[in-house]
């Protein structure tokens, strides 16, 4: 933790019952997560940086810690399916496809972040556990959010490991990792089940203490065929921010009618991962032979228009499908990949503010216009 930000958490611990530093890591359960590594260090710039598996003593999950700058993903597969661990990714896997376990939140006190959310209504996964290796020590707890979803709090003021006991760190023989300017989890996005966003949002205000950002509605969300609503979450410093989604009736099934059948129900929809620098990141990632959503060149045309001056060339925006909106405090540019994996579920967006703290409402017709089309493609729409 860097001085700005431990001073930042102390201040807020007088009013805030759960206060947070940040996303600590994202972990996906997969089904070769060997594999999956290997696509994050090459296709998104990650370094493979440290691993447990059979030759650190693991016996019943491998897993892969994969880094880039102040983002942690952890991909874990199981090693067998005889044991308790390994059917509980296994069970993951089978009903969900690669898929997002848990979004882990960096915390001072895991314990009391457990027994204060405890207190007010959470459902316990896993109860507080001190796990120590020759590095130090970490608390972790864990409890219930949507779907089979969790969030584990992490406590490691103690710990100088490169992640967490029993990971150990790797000395890379592959090609050397390129990394691509992805910094930080700006964002993760849920979607839930019609009629259980209020649910979700009054689970995240109630028992995590975090306040409604934004809402929108099927009149702000909806397009010719489906429509969706989504209230924004976020803790009090707002480094945590959980966009829920839900379903409303449209013509044809919603994107997000789509996602939960195909996940097998609620889970993490898309992670927002920020950059400095979006031209970069995203010329790299297509180079690399990653898939984005594309909107119609009329997109490219009423740009100015709708959004006024920006430092970035529009030629260049266009040639590589960044969107851009606008907000009282400055504007964004965003871009969507299509789904990582077969099943039409997670993906992800590349993010950079210039200023602007909100979503990209501007660009939801247009996105999911696009959705469409590739939903259209599947024919799941
Ligand atoms: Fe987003």
């Amino acid at each position: 933790m860097n001085d700005l930000q431990s001073a930042t958490a102390e201040t807020q611990t007088d009013q805030d019952f759960l206060p947070i530093n940040g996303t600590d890591y994202v972990e996906f359960f997969v089904g070769n997560a060997k594999q999956a590594a290997y696509f994050y260090k090459q296709a998104l710039g990650f370094e493979i940086a440290a691993y447990r598996g059979l030759e650190t003593g693991a016996t019943d999950v491998v897993s892969y810690l994969l880094t880039q700058d102040k983002i942690r993903f952890v991909f874990t597969s199981a090693l067998r399916s005889d044991s308790e661990e390994g059917k509980r990714v296994g069970k993951h896997v089978m009903a969900h496809g690669d898929g997002i376990r848990d979004i882990a939140l960096w915390v001072d006190d895991a314990e009391k972040s457990f027994n204060e959310t405890m207190a007010r209504g959470a459902t316990a996964v896993a109860e507080p556990r001190r796990i120590e290796d020759e590095h130090g020590a970490v608390v972790t707890a864990s409890i219930a959010t949507y779907g089979d979803t969790i969030h584990t709090f992490v406590e490691r003021s103690d710990y100088r490991g490169v992640f967490l006991p029993g990971f150990e760190a790797v000395s890379d023989s592959g090609p050397p990792t390129v990394p691509i300017g992805l910094k930080y989890v700006d964002h993760c996005v849920g979607n839930v089940a019609l009629g259980d966003m209020n649910k979700y949002v009054a689970f995240y205000a109630d028992v995590l203490g975090f306040r409604q950002l934004v809402s929108f509605d099927d009149k702000d969300i909806s397009t010719e065929y489906t429509a969706l609503m989504s209230k924004v979450m976020s803790n009090g410093n707002e480094r945590i921010k959980f966009p829920i989604n839900e379903p409303a009736k449209g013509r044809k099934r919603s994107q997000i009618d789509e996602y939960l059948e195909f996940y097998g129900g609620a889970g993490v929809q898309h992670v927002a991962l920020a950059t400095d620098d979006i031209l970069h990141t995203v010329s790299e990632m297509q180079s690399r032979g990653i898939d984005f959503l594309t909107v119609p060149t009329t997109y490219y045309e009423e740009l100015e228009e709708r959004v006024g001056k920006i430092d970035e060339p529009i030629d260049q925006l266009q040639r590589l499908g960044i969107l851009v909106d606008r907000d009282d405090e400055g504007y964004l540019l965003q871009i969507f990949t299509k789904p990582v994996q077969d099943r039409p579920t997670v993906f992800y967006e590349v993010i950079q503010r210039r200023g602007a703290r909100s979503f990209g409402k501007g660009n939801f017709k247009a996105l999911f216009e696009a959705i469409e089309r590739e939903q259209a493609r599947r024919g799941t729409l």
